[in-house]
């Protein structure tokens, strides 16, 4: 080893031995160790040495530099313990004290509900299955009885995925209910099923205190030998039974679905006024939360079942609106908002 580097060495870890507090270590790691340091100007200056001189120089360097580092790190470990210990000792820190308690998140209003939703069906023998949020135009709308041309798409204010056929045509889109599960589900079961199908939902719509751009939807499906409008209406006043109460009116009205015959409408009496109209009802006094119907033959046939044998009942509910009549939310984007003043109190 060269005399100058021997001299740095040794004269280096002679320094290190008498440092006794971390500021004086970072000042010693600076000079022996930094940019500027006797050492990093001899790496650098490496290239200007003669061949024969530089390997030999530069693996010594390297020695040096490899040892200050590690001593370095040795005494830092042991400066840190040290340092501990005599704040125990000087009682700074009261161990016995009991520690910080750690925040615990909670989940979200939504997936609490979704899941009670999904365990009162569940209790009456339906199975929960998922789907895609990225739909095809044929689940979402032509399956459904709703070809291109139908005035029943302006229903669903559809967000299209941009992306286009070699044809010209854009198929994608997000789906704006949770409907396309029903032509899926029958396209791979066979009959009996009854099945719950809980997910996002999208639509292209202005918000205001009952309407969200996203939202959840839950889907519910029945298919057997001889299911009337009667099973309808009892297994949604059942579930709405459980989950409100019964002392809770409920409404069922017709309304139009071009996926379902006969459609009906099912509205719970708003809890925020009891009946009397607030802005959460609109001064209706009730909150629609679903459409409901009867599987339109055309769904069976297409997907192979024989309507003259199987019918079915299919039922879809924006979730946020359960948890908004159940604890008198008056204001649906406060779910999506990210106030924790108010998600914490779920
Ligand atoms: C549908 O989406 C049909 N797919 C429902 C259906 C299923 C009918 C099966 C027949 C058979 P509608 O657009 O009305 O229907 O939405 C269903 C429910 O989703 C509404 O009752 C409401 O509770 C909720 N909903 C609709 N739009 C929004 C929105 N923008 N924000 C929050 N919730 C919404």
């Amino acid at each position: 080893m060269s005399a100058q580097l021997e001299e740095l060495k040794s004269r280096g870890i002679g320094e290190l031995g008498e440092i006794g507090d971390l500021k004086e270590l970072e000042a010693w790691r600076v000079r022996y160790l930094g940019k500027k340091s006797v050492l990093t100007q001899t790496l650098r200056g490496l290239a200007a040495l003669p061949l024969e001189e530089r390997r030999g120089v530069g693996a010594q360097a390297n020695e040096v530099k490899d040892l200050f580092e590690m001593r370095c790190e040795q005494k830092r470990k042991n400066l840190e313990e040290g340092e501990v210990a005599r704040t125990l000792e000087r009682g700074q820190i009261d161990i016995t004290l009991p520690g910080r308690p750690m925040p615990f998140g909670r989940l979200h209003p939504t997936t609490q509900v979704t899941r009670q939703i999904c365990d009162i069906f569940f209790n009456m023998g339906f199975q929960v299955v998922e789907g895609p949020e990225v739909e095809w135009d044929y689940y979402n709308f032509e399956a459904l009885n709703i070809p291109k041309d139908h005035p029943a798409r302006d229903m669903w204010a559809t967000l299209w995925v941009d992306f286009q056929t070699e044809g010209g045509e854009r198929p994608m889109l997000l789906r704006t209910h949770t409907s396309p599960m029903q032509i899926r589900v029958m396209e791979r079961r066979r009959p009996p099923l009854r099945v719950v199908i809980p997910g996002k939902t999208y639509r292209y719509e202005a918000t205001d205190a009952t309407h969200e751009s996203m939202f959840y939807q839950l889907e519910g499906l029945a298919v057997d030998e001889g299911i009337t409008l009667a099973d309808l209406k009892g297994t949604l006043l059942h579930f709405a039974n459980c989950l409100f109460g019964e002392e809770r009116r409920v409404r069922f009205r017709c309304d139009y679905f071009p996926f379902v015959e006969p459609g009906v409408e099912m509205a719970i009496e708003c809890l925020v006024c009891h009946g009397s109209g607030c802005r959460l009802c609109s001064n209706t006094g009730w909150i629609e939360i679903l459409g409901a119907g009867m599987v339109h033959p055309r769904l069976l046939e297409r997907v192979g079942y024989d309507p003259a044998v199987y019918t079915g009942f299919a039922f879809g509910m924006g979730i946020e609106r359960i948890p908004m009549l159940k604890y008198g939310i008056d204001d649906i984007r406060l779910f999506y908002s990210n106030d924790l003043r108010f998600l914490r109190q779920f």
